[in-house]
């Protein structure tokens, strides 16, 4: 090859090649589009291998929701921006969860100052490893929503991010770039848009299908009425020690059935969280698959649904499928109309100020592990696991499918709707078209 060849292939390689790189860095530093800012929606997915839930919100890829996740984290390119080790975000990333998101767009650093490039400590909510990684800003796009369909402008915007290495992702849904922190705490998503977008920290989830983030009505295609007014409501609980988590103050368990109350004999405040230790309580997971109660819960619980399904002789049971402890037969259940089949509600009775005690129907309360087997969908916490200071009740996805949940920190309010099966509505039934 001739010079004069050569030396013009290598000059137009350097123009398409350097401006990209750092226009890649520079892109990371959206500015964000005008206000009034409107709801944002994002779909989400569930993924089968996993039973993990995923939304699409990250430019780079699928992120784990995590409820009780502290950060947003993804892998990240070599050419990610930083922040300095001095500024808020890196104080919020490391600190006690007092340092407010900041309410100003990220301005990340292209430029990488060696020594104080903020660190962050992002960890795998499934297998409970943690690494080190550069704080970093992310970008995201969603559609916008006026609680019905897409408002026509998707936007995009930048949140402050964990940077994590690759291993990091393990027993995370293939495909996966990371997690969505979705807790209380200042860099989760829903903290650091109610601080940049004025949004509320109020955020809805219905898995699978749709998260909505912001202050709206919400409406489902299947069933013409605004969900949010009139599902039940309750006040959350903080944990001290656990201050992002969201806990819902359950008082006792029962279940009814043919019209007779059958409750678990619990010990008297089994269900309490003790905010001296921070052990007890009843929390939300997107992460466990099915709900775990502590073993001095279990038991009894096991006892009550045994005896209230047992009670009219009609039921047979069969054979336990680990790692569940009560099985049916499904030709001996009695399918429903609508809501599944015919068995014992499981009531989890809230405290003082609830509008409505939380009642879970079949399609959240049995699951299907052969031809004709159904079994009971809870499960014991392994022994020492949380046992001496973790919640008394973890409730997990199984039991928060096909429900629409409403978190509202700023009010310290959960909405719930119980299963929408039998509503018309499915939480894959928002409308997602402009
Ligand atoms: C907005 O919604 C449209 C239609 O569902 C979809 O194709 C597009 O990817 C969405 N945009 C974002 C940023 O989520
Ligand atoms: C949410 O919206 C409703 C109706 O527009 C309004 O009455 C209420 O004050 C809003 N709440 C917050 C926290 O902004
Ligand atoms: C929950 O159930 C208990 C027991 O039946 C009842 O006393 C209580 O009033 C119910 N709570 C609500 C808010 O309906």
């Amino acid at each position: 090859m001739h010079l004069h060849v050569i030396f013009p292939l290598a000059i137009s390689l350097l123009l398409v090649l350097s401006p990209a790189a750092v226009r890649r860095c520079a892109a990371q530093e959206r500015t964000d589009d005008a206000p009034p800012y409107k709801p944002l929606v994002s779909p989400l997915a569930r993924d089968s291998a996993t039973s993990l839930y995923t939304i699409s919100i990250q430019d780079s890829g699928p992120l784990v929701v995590d409820l009780a996740g502290p950060l947003v984290w993804s892998t990240c390119t070599s050419d990610h921006p930083t922040f300095s080790c001095s500024s808020r975000e890196c104080a919020s990333a490391n600190g006690d969860g007092v340092t407010p998101a900041p309410a100003l767009a990220p301005r990340p650093s292209c430029r990488k100052r060696p020594n104080c490039a903020c660190t962050a400590h992002p960890c795998n909510p499934v297998t409970g490893r943690c690494a080190a990684g550069d704080l970093t800003s992310s970008p995201m796009s969603a559609n916008t929503t006026d609680g019905r369909s897409l408002l026509p402008h998707p936007v995009s915007f930048s949140t402050v991010a964990s940077c994590a290495p690759e291993n990091l992702l393990q027993s995370l849904p293939a495909g996966a770039v990371g997690v969505a922190g979705l807790s209380r705490a200042p860099l989760s998503l829903p903290s650091q848009l109610a601080a940049r977008r004025g949004l509320g920290s109020r955020f809805a989830l219905c898995l699978p299908g749709v998260a909505v983030f912001g202050n709206t009505t919400i409406y489902l295609m299947g069933f013409p009425l605004e969900l949010t007014a009139i599902i039940g409501r309750t006040p959350l609980v903080k944990n001290p020690k656990r201050s992002g988590d969201y806990y819902i103050p359950v008082v006792a368990i029962t279940m009814v059935w043919t019209s007779r109350d059958t409750p678990a004999a619990l010990q008297p405040r089994a269900l309490e969280l003790d905010p001296a230790t921070g052990r007890g309580g009843v929390t939300l997971s997107t992460v466990a698959q099915y709900t775990a109660m502590r073993s001095d819960v279990y038991g009894p619980f096991l006892q009550a649904f045994d005896a209230a399904i047992g009670a009219p002789g009609t039921v047979k049971k069969v054979p336990e499928v680990a790692p569940f402890k009560l099985c049916y037969d499904a030709w001996s259940l009695r399918p429903l109309k609508r809501l599944g089949w015919d068995v014992p509600i499981i009531r989890l009775e809230l405290a003082a100020g609830a509008s409505n005690n939380w009642t879970m129907y079949s399609g959240n309360s049995l699951v299907q592990v052969g031809d004709r087997t159904m079994c009971l969908a809870f499960l014991e916490m392994a022994a020492g696991g949380g046992s001496d200071d973790g919640p008394a009740v973890v409730i997990g996805t199984h039991q928060l499918e096909d429900n629409l949940l409403v978190l509202d920190a700023d009010n310290e309010e959960l909405r719930f709707s119980g299963i929408l099966r039998g509503s018309g509505a499915t939480c894959g039934s928002f409308n997602f078209t402009a």
